[in-house]
């Protein structure tokens, strides 16, 4: 399937990028099987999507991006929902004090509109020093903290829920608040203020800005045996939340599985009772589920490719299996669609070693045994009623 010029520009590549394309051994756009994984999941009552990046505008037609009509044309073919991989975080939204750069949200929100595709966000709060812009770490809260820590954190909800208003119907509220090795809420300069509230007054203002809109707590506790004090950790928190009558109506399961251990040692092997326990758990507390950024770290798998890939696809068709048996599932998105823009493979996490293979579609933009093991746990999926209206 060759590209043509009116190929690129209908995926916004102009000038230089678009020129660029024929022969120059960019991947070209490729037809994905059919049915589906959306069409699939729409047959249960789910929808399937992945994350994307915007990359800069009229980038390069490479990458994880919507400037890449390869990769376009998997999220196109396979996808009714996205959800930008960073363009929602604070650190860019608000990268400064002075104001927000909407610019490149925009352009996926835009981009997801365009192709009849839902959009999701991630995330309004990302509670983990690590990932707060670098004027939180240093904010002065003046003569009364608390209250200045709760105005910053209600006008920045509010800010970017009503920048997007109901083009958004599902968030990421919080992120990642429960540290994975005490279970324990993170402490960071916003608890030193507030203590828990830092977590209800981000639900509350969501909910007040959107009455209708999803609102999710994402965590990667997963159900591998080192993540069980994580897993604990969360079932409290989302107690808590409830016992407070704290506007939340779903947990985001990441699912990033594999893990970087030895999915046979002690600490790596899967807990499927366990797992199946905690969502059990969950969802008495009248919670949804998403699964929300599932790859699979394949770093503990055998390194032949083809055995690596076969064992990737069975492990992530267990997990799955045990997952979607919850009708309370509507949503299950990929953390990214090809191996080689996955952020596994980034210089920051993949440290060296060879590349990992997480992802349902090869390097080369071909469907993998995961790709396959995805569809095989939909099917097997029991049916549920529909949660969102469905897309494409
Ligand atoms: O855009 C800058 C670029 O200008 C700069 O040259 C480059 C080198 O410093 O960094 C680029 O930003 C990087 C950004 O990804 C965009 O590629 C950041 O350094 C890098 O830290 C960031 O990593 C992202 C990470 O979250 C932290 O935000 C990953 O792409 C993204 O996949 C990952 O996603 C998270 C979820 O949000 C939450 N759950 C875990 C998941 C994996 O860590």
């Amino acid at each position: 399937m060759r590209l043509t010029r009116r190929d690129a520009l209908q995926f916004g590549l102009t000038g230089a990028a678009a020129a660029a394309l024929p022969g120059m051994g960019f991947a070209q756009p490729i037809a994905t099987p059919t049915p589906s994984l959306n069409q699939l999941a729409a047959a249960k009552g789910m929808r399937f999507g992945s994350a994307v990046a915007a990359g800069p505008p009229h980038g390069p037609p490479t990458g994880g991006t919507i400037n890449n009509p390869a990769y376009a044309a998997v999220l196109t073919g396979e996808c009714g929902l996205l959800v930008p991989e960073n363009e929602m975080k604070m650190y860019a939204l608000r990268p400064t004090l002075d104001g927000y750069r909407f610019e490149a949200a925009d352009r996926l929100v835009a981009f997801a509109e365009q192709h009849g595709l839902a959009i999701r966000g991630h995330n309004l709060l990302w509670h983990k020093p690590k990932y707060f812009p670098n004027w939180l770490q240093s904010y002065d809260f003046g003569s009364r903290p608390a209250s200045a820590a709760e105005k910053l954190l209600v006008d920045y909800v509010t800010t970017v829920c009503r920048h997007f208003g109901d083009r958004i119907r599902s968030w990421d509220v919080v992120n990642e608040t429960i540290d994975q090795n005490t279970g324990a809420l993170r402490e960071t300069v916003l608890t030193r203020h507030l203590g828990d509230r830092v977590i209800d007054i981000c639900f509350h203002a969501a909910r007040e800005a959107l009455p209708t809109c999803q609102l999710v707590y994402n965590d990667y506790m997963e159900w591998e045996a080192y993540s069980v004090r994580h897993r604990e950790g969360v079932l409290r928190f989302l107690e808590g939340l409830r016992s407070r009558n704290v506007p939340i109506d779903a947990l985001g399961l990441q699912s990033h599985i594999g893990g970087d251990a030895d999915v046979a040692s002690a600490t790596g092997r899967p807990e499927p009772k366990a797992w199946h326990d905690f969502l059990h758990q969950v969802t008495g507390l009248g919670l949804d589920l998403l699964v929300t950024e599932f790859d699979v770290n394949d770093r503990g798998f055998p390194s032949d490719p083809a055995a690596r890939d076969r064992a990737v696809a069975d492990y992530a068709k267990a997990y799955l299996d045990v997952t979607l048996s919850f009708p309370q599932v509507h949503d299950v998105l990929c953390w990214g669609m090809v191996d080689s823009v996955s952020w596994l493979n980034s210089p920051e996490f993949r440290r060296g070693g060879r590349m990992l293979r997480p992802c349902p579609y090869d390097g080369e933009y071909r469907p993998k045994p995961l790709r396959q093991a995805i569809a095989d746990a939909i099917r097997a999926a029991p049916p549920r009623t529909p949660r969102h209206a469905p897309h494409a």
